[in-house]
């Protein structure tokens, strides 16, 4: 075989330089039945994460910080960023022609891509457009957080509410953008996690980070500790128990808080522990959402051999019975979150 042709099976060690798009490919030699949807999804999700990104390095520069003066759905303010992103999002994905719909966290109801540029819209995307709202005008890392799914309903009818409340254990890919001291996209479809970071100088993004797996326990906790007011005992006596000192199991743990969650996910992504956002007093479902958060980060985690519960089920099993649902998340290292779902059902402590 001459030297130049690259194994087209290369194991993601030896691709580490290689782009997003490249690895792609690859990816979709090993797997005949691929028809080259995916990198075409892939590769338009990648060039609105440059876009944001570019938006997101400038924002101090131009009239994209602050508040519209919305509210979306959830009752929260919508920033500028926030809606930018959207469109962002929208216009690089509503001309592909393999996606019949997307839903966002910024758009009451799914957005139906017009019939003539649907080919054969096998896939819904399912999108947080940005990530950690309340960090954009503090210059603390944000992100983006995306989860594509094949339509359940006929290719040929229109979409329907089904095709997005499937389990997140039915995803194909989910991945994130974490615009912070680098820009890093971090994604799986099944086959293990790989990060690509953004050369801002080609406008590229490589491989950077192959095959990922959490270490299955950390010393790092994240939570809100500002609700603990409204803990319910069984998450206190957890954080308690992370917060007591014992050598032998590496505690105390330390505590670290970002209040974005691809930024306190991805942390912990890398150097293990484990991230709470629990049900309590004053929101039974906490404040996470199953679809375009909770979803892709718990296939991510898992992917790279790590856990996500609600408390007490595997967050890939849940059944979403509405689009903007909220759910209790417990997500990190496998034996942190083994031992923290065990506390929250009074098995523990
Ligand atoms: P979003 O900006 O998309 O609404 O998400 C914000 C989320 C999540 O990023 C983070 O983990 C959580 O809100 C932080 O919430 P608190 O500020 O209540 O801790
Ligand atoms: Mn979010
Ligand atoms: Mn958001």
């Amino acid at each position: 075989m001459p030297e130049f042709m690259y194994a087209a099976t290369s194991p993601a060690e030896d691709l580490k330089g290689v782009t997003l798009e490249r690895y792609i490919r690859s990816e979709e030699l090993k797997h005949p039945g691929a028809r080259g949807f995916f990198s075409r999804l892939v590769s338009q999700i990648c060039l609105a994460a440059k876009i944001i990104n570019a938006e997101v390095n400038k924002a101090g520069l131009v009239e994209i910080l602050g508040l519209t003066g919305k509210k979306n759905i959830q009752g929260e303010e919508v920033q500028k960023l926030d809606e930018y992103a959207n469109e962002v999002f929208r216009r690089a994905l509503d001309h592909t022609g393999y996606v019949s719909a997307l839903a966002s966290e910024e758009m009451d109801e799914p957005y139906l891509i017009p019939g003539d540029f649907v080919d054969d819209g096998q896939y819904v995307v399912v999108y947080d457009p940005l990530d950690g709202s309340s960090n954009i005008d503090v210059n603390v890392s944000i992100g983006s957080i995306f989860s594509i799914l094949r339509r359940r309903s006929p290719g040929n009818g229109p979409t329907t509410m089904e095709d997005f409340l499937q389990p997140g254990a039915a995803q194909l890919c989910a991945g994130y953008v974490i615009y912070g001291s680098s820009t890093m996209l971090v994604y799986t479809s099944g086959r293990g996690v790989h990060g690509f970071t953004l050369d801002p100088s080609v406008g590229e993004f490589f491989l950077s980070h192959p095959d990922i797996q959490i270490p299955p326990r950390g010393r790092i906790y994240s939570i809100n500790e500002g609700n603990s007011a409204y803990w319910h005992d069984e998450v206190a006596r957890y954080i308690a128990h992370l917060k007591a000192e014992d050598k032998a199991s590496g505690r105390p743990y330390s505590g670290r808080y970002i209040g974005s969650l691809v930024a306190d996910f991805h942390r912990n992504l890398l150097k293990g522990g484990v991230f709470l956002y629990p049900g309590d007093k004053k929101s039974k479902t906490g404040k996470l959402r199953l679809l375009y958060e909770c979803n892709p980060m718990a296939f991510i985690v898992e992917q790279a051999g790590g856990a996500a519960t609600d408390g007490t089920r595997r967050i890939l099993e849940i059944q979403p019975g509405k689009l903007h649902q909220r759910v209790p998340l417990v997500i990190g290292s496998r034996d942190d979150v083994a031992e923290a779902t065990r506390f929250l059902q009074g098995e523990a402590g």
